[in-house]
Parts: structure tokens; C-alpha cells; sequence
């Protein structure tokens, strides 16, 4: 079952459906009251899309249900082909498939990364505002944090975007064991270029710093825009490094799982893979395995006409917002945009429920859901991150009520 919301200009795929809604299970519609202690609020905050997967994903899920055979399930050569076929054609990235190792997920995978390659005191590079669980990665494994806060610089366009602080990265690198990067960006929004990506494995490689690159969001780029992998600069540089990457954002299959890590070294390889196998989570389930080969076998056309709804989404709510106190930092990929509201004037505590005015405010008078930027780190303080990845019909409805309810402010 599924709700339409009715909107002109249908697309091929059906960007107009709501597939998530309340009683479905899904977090982001069901924690709302946990969260945001109302159940009203429209939810734009978990990255995943409100829209059904792509047909050509459930077409081949209804076919393995209909087969009736969930036993244990084994990645076969097919798998590897796929994931192979996929960075090529999406990303020109050439990998062998032998070098392929099929994870759980991307965050499991850091984890193992860091019991895997670090000592129980070493430090790991984090770079916020960043996906929270990259704080708590580091930490649920006993290793202390180091953040590598991005900078804010003003970019071509007279907006502001992102950019990494080398100074201090060399600093803190030379006592430090790993390096947690995430590309393209979360919640920032950049896809970060050949140069930048070349000075951090430069940077990792003086100090031998292992990278980590996580590029889930990779295939999620803006029209005119690549994802560089950092696969394209790593070797050269002669860093220690691997990328763990996933299906689940650009084909909204995040709730089933699987994914994987691309290890050229066979060393580096050999000694994840034990770690990995010490954990007894198998290779994947039915479901995760059969949605993969689906997506990418199928789906090079998938990722630009997302990414074209996205675009529009995105540009509706920059526009809606042009003449309140809130910037949006226009990004180069993801279906995340990130809202700077400390114009706003409220204030942004990250624990004390009193002094969340910025979050009471878009809960309590917007009628909204969004994640908040503290979470993402003490550069988040005073963002917030909004979801595009939803039917156009509730962009809209969320930016009116936004609108509304700053006017009666
Ligand atoms: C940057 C980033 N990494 C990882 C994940 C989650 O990956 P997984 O569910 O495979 O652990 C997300 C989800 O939002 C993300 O944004």
C-alpha cells in the first residue's frame, strides 16, 4: 500500500509516491514522536527517500520471494561483476573483482577498519560537521577522537561551501593512526575534487594515516557534477587507505543492508577480511545480495533522473527561503541540504531541552522534522539538515509552513 500525493509533471519513475508513511514500519515516520515529541511534523531528517525503489529493485525482490528460498546466501561471481560493471560505468573507476569484500554496512565496516588497523590508543580523524556516527564509531571502539573541523569559504557562486583545513591536518595527522573521510560529504554536500582528495593522501601518506573513505553517497551527484573516488588519487600517493561504499542511498534500500569495501592491497585485504570474519555476520542477506546485482545491473539511468527531482527539490527550497534568515549551502551531491539558521536568532543548545529554541521552532511552530546540525558536530550549531529526497508536493508544503510560521514569529 501506498499514498499518492497528486502533483503535476509526473516522471518516468514515480518520484510522486510516498512509499514511507506513518504505521510502515519506518523510522523516519514512526520515531517521530521519540524524537521530536509530536507525530505531526512532516519528517525530512533520516537519509532515505520517501519514494519507492526503482521497479526494475522490486521487480527482482518479488521474484526471489516468490522463489520461497531464504537460506543462507553466498555473494556469487555475479555480485562482484556488478559491483565491478557499476564503478566502472558510473565513476570510471576500474577495480578487480577479487578485490571486493562484501560488508554489512558502510558504519560496521569503520568499525572493523578500527579494531582491525589501530592500536587501542590511537587517535582517528574525523572531519565535522560529519555523519554522527563517525563520533561514535571511534568511540564505541576506545579510540580517541580527533576532529578536523571543515572550514566555511565563500565559493564562486557568492554562496559558501566547505573545505578542508590541511594545516591542522598535517598537525594532528602526524599523531594519528587513521583518517575517516567521508566522500562525497554529508551534510556539507561536497564532492570533494581530485586535488583535495590528492592533498589528504599526501597528508595520510607522510604521516601514515590509513584512510578510510566512505563514498555511499557517491553515485549521488548534482547534473554536471563527478564523484571523484579516492581510489583515483590513493595509490599514487602510496597512503594506506580503502573504501567502503553501498547500494542502500541511490537505490533506497538502505533498510534491507549490504555493502562493501574495495581493497586493492592484498595485505591490507587479507587482514580486514579476518576481522570480518571473526565477527560471524556472513555475507549478506538474501535480500541485500539480490537488490545489488538488481540496481547496479539495471540501474545506470537511476542515479540522474533521482538526481534531477533532486535538483528541483532543491532549488524550490532555496527559493522559498531567499528572503528568510536561513542560507542553504547549495551542494554538489547528496539529497541532503544544509540550512544555515543562526540568523534566525535562535539559539542551539546541543542537551538542554530549554535553550533548543532553533529546534523548537521548526518542530513546535514549523510543523517540521528536520535533523538537527549540532548532532553533526559543534560546527553544526545553528544548521539544520533538510531531506530532498521526497515527493515535490511536500517540499512545498514544508517550505510553506516554514514561511508561515517565521512570518508569525
Ligand atoms: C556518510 C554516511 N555513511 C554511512 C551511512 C550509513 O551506512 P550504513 O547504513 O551502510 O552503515 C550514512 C547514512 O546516512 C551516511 O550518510
Amino acid at each position: 500500500m501506498s499514498q499518492d500525493v497528486s502533483e503535476e509533471g509526473m516522471s518516468q519513475t514515480d518520484f510522486t509516491r510516498l512509499a514511507q508513511y506513518p504505521g510502515s514500519g519506518c523510522e523516519k515516520y514512526d520515531r517521530r514522536g521519540e524524537i521530536f515529541g509530536r507525530e505531526d511534523v512532516i519528517p525530512l531528517w533520516v537519509a532515505d527517500m520517501d519514494f519507492p525503489a526503482p521497479d526494475f529493485v522490486t521487480e527482482a525482490l518479488a521474484e526471489r520471494l516468490a522463489d520461497g528460498a531464504f537460506g543462507y546466501a553466498k555473494p556469487d561471481a555475479g555480485h562482484f561483476e556488478a559491483i565491478a560493471g557499476w564503478l566502472a560505468g558510473q565513476h570510471d573507476w576500474r577495480v578487480a573483482p577479487e578485490t571486493i569484500v562484501p560488508v554489512p554496512g558502510v558504519v560496521p565496516a569503520m568499525a572493523m577498519a578500527i579494531r582491525a588497523f589501530t592500536s587501542r590508543r590511537a587517535r582517528v580523524i574525523i572531519q565535522p560537521p560529519v555523519y554522527f556516527p563517525f563520533f561514535q564509531v571511534v568511540r564505541d571502539q576506545g579510540r580517541t577522537l580527533v576532529e578536523n573541523p571543515l572550514l566555511e569559504q565563500e565559493s564562486s557562486d557568492g554562496g559558501r561551501r566547505y573545505v578542508m583545513d590541511f594545516e591542522a591536518l598535517e598537525a594532528q595527522a602526524s599523531e594519528a593512526e587513521m583518517l575517516l573521510l567521508c566522500n562525497p560529504h554529508n551534510p556539507g554536500g561536497r564532492a570533494w575534487n581530485a586535488d583535495e582528495l590528492g592533498r589528504v593522501a599526501a597528508i595520510c601518506a607522510r604521516h601514515d594515516v590509513m584512510v578510510i573513505s566512505d563514498e555511499i553517497h557517491m553515485d549521488l551527484t548534482y547534473p554536471g557534477i563527478r564523484h571523484t573516488p579516492f581510489a583515483e588519487v590513493a595509490n599514487a600517493s602510496g597512503c594506506r587507505w580503502f573504501t567502503v561504499t553501498a547500494p542502500g542511498k541511490t537505490f533506497n534500500t538502505a533498510g534491507i543492508g549490504g555493502g562493501y569495501a574495495v581493497i586493492p592491497d592484498a595485505g591490507i585485504r587479507e587482514r580486514f577480511d579476518r576481522e570480518r570474519r571473526g565477527m560471524h555476520l556472513g555475507e549478506g542477506s538474501v535480500f541485500g545480495l539480490t537488490a545489488l546485482k538488481a540496481a547496479y545491473r539495471h540501474g545506470s539511468a537511476w542515479p540522474g533522473e533521482l538526481m534531477a527531482h533532486i535538483a528541483a527539490n532543491r532549488d524550490r527550497v532555496i527559493e522559498a527561503i531567499a528572503d528568510l534568515p536561513i542560507e542553504a549551502m547549495v551542494p554538489e551531491a547528496t539529497y541532503l541540504l544544509w540550512l544555515d539558521c543562526r540568523g534566525m536568532g535562535l539559539s542551539d543548545a546541543a542537551t538542554d531541552p530549554e535553550d533548543r529554541a532553533l529546534q523548537r521552532f521548526f518542530v513546535e511552530k514549523a510543523g517540521l522534522g528536520l535533523s538537527q546540525g549540532i548532532i553533526f558536530g559543534e560546527p553544526g550549531r545553528g544548521y539544520m539538515r533538510i531531506n530532498l529526497a521526497t515527493p515535490t508536493g511536500v517540499i512545498d508544503r514544508a517550505m510553506a509552513q516554514l514561511r508561515a510560521a517565521w512570518q508569525a514569529h
